[in-house]
């Protein structure tokens, strides 16, 4: 078993997959686990700020900026099979979050498509499909990734929406609690980056959305239990 990620590595096919925000503190355990797993991992980074950090542990690095040009994210995206997008506005004020977890993952979502990527996992968060309900001083990143997620539902594209409570840098556990719509809850970036890796191997994560928070179930039989 791989520290949070579930299945044995024999067991996964290997692809070909970008993470996007591959410098973020979810987006670093996921590079991790899919090397792990010995999938073919191209990091995508905002800038080359901190390629050799990302590049040090194995994958091949690409600039994917997704606010700049969209021709240039398709070329970043060409040749993967999977994207899974793992990044979030630097600041939490509007016009940040409308820029990049709005936009900037809509354009991420139009140049998967245009790349001929198959499969998109979104790392999004709990309560972003109904904003109201969710704490008010996240509302506006709620409301960004909930016009984005239904973006991705209604693309071309083979789509997984993973939607965690609030992400904590606790160890993984490799353990979790998966449903529909869950109380509010707390859950390691590690073991979100369990979750993000191992929807890759369960077909019931296809084109499914569900929350995700700290449990006792081990990753792989949660999402096995999805129906
Ligand atoms: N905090 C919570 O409790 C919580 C709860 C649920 C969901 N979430 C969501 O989970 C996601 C990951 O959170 P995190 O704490 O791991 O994030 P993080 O550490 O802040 O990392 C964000 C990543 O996004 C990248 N990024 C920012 N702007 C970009 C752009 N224009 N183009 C490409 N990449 C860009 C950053 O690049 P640089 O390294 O260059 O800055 C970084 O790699 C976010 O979408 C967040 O909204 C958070």
């Amino acid at each position: 078993m791989t520290g949070g990620g579930g299945r044995d590595r024999a067991d996964s096919p290997v692809m070909r997959v970008t993470v996007l925000g591959a410098s973020g503190r979810t987006g670093i355990h996921v590079v991790r686990l899919l090397l792990e797993r010995g999938h073919e991992v191209r990091a995508g980074l905002r800038s080359r700020r901190r390629a050799e950090e990302v590049a040090g542990l194995g994958a091949e690095t690409v600039v994917a900026d997704v606010t700049a040009d969209a021709d240039d994210l398709v070329e970043a995206l060409v040749g993967s099979e999977v994207v899974i997008n793992a990044i979030g506005a630097p600041d939490p004020d509007q016009a940040s979050v409308d820029l990049v977890d709005r936009d900037g993952v809509i354009t991420a979502i139009r140049a998967a498509e245009k790349a001929g990527v198959a499969r998109f996992v979104q790392l999004s968060a709990q309560f972003a499909d109904s904003p109201d309900q969710g704490d008010r001083l996240v509302r506006s990143i709620l409301m960004a990734k909930q016009i984005s997620d239904s973006v991705l539902r209604r693309s071309s594209l083979n789509w997984t929406i993973v939607r965690p409570g609030t992400l904590t840098d606790d160890p993984p556990t490799g353990r979790v609690k998966l449903g529909g719509h869950l109380e509010p809850g707390h859950v390691s970036r590690a073991d979100v980056a369990g979750v993000l890796v191992a929807v890759l191997d369960e077909p019931l994560a296809e084109n499914q959305g569900f929350d995700v928070i700290g449990g006792e179930i081990p990753i792989p039989s949660a999402l096995a239990a999805l129906s």
